[in-house]
């Protein structure tokens, strides 16, 4: 337990991070995203990978999109996670059922550990069934 869902996932993701590698451990992480997740991978010396979530579709997350991200990163770094808000901060989108799915199944398959930040109270949510992502 600690006081904050910030502080549990940077220690989640010191164990994933190989400072001693030759290439930097990557995360993958929406833009826009809450911008202090940003600077706290920064100062464990993790990378961002950026992936963009879809304006026109209301700020969606698209499986597309995090596939084209992962394909950009080979080379450039060592992706080992896939940091997810839902619903979004600043956007506020709520992902869909499909879009979960989606996302779990393209995280196993690229053997991506999935760092989910979700709010279950709250507006976002008293405005659409509450979907969850599970962390397994
Ligand atoms: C996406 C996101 N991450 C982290 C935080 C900070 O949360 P905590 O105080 O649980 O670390 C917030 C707070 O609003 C947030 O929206």
């Amino acid at each position: 337990m600690t006081s904050g869902s910030q502080r549990s996932l940077m220690l989640v993701l010191k164990m994933l991070v190989h400072n001693q590698a030759s290439l930097l451990t990557g995360v993958l992480t929406a833009v826009p995203a809450y911008s202090y997740f940003k600077m706290m991978l920064q100062r464990l010396g993790t990378t961002v990978v950026p992936y963009y979530l879809d304006e026109e579709q209301g700020w969606a997350m698209e499986v597309e999109e995090l596939r084209r991200a992962l394909q950009a990163s080979k080379g450039v770094c060592n992706p080992v996670a896939l940091y997810v808000i839902n619903p979004g901060n600043p956007t506020g989108h709520v992902q869909s059922r499909k879009c979960i799915e989606e996302v779990i199944r393209f995280a196993a398959k690229e053997r991506l550990m999935r760092c989910i930040r979700k709010v279950c109270s709250g507006r976002a949510v008293s405005l659409s069934p509450i979907r969850r992502f599970c962390l397994r």
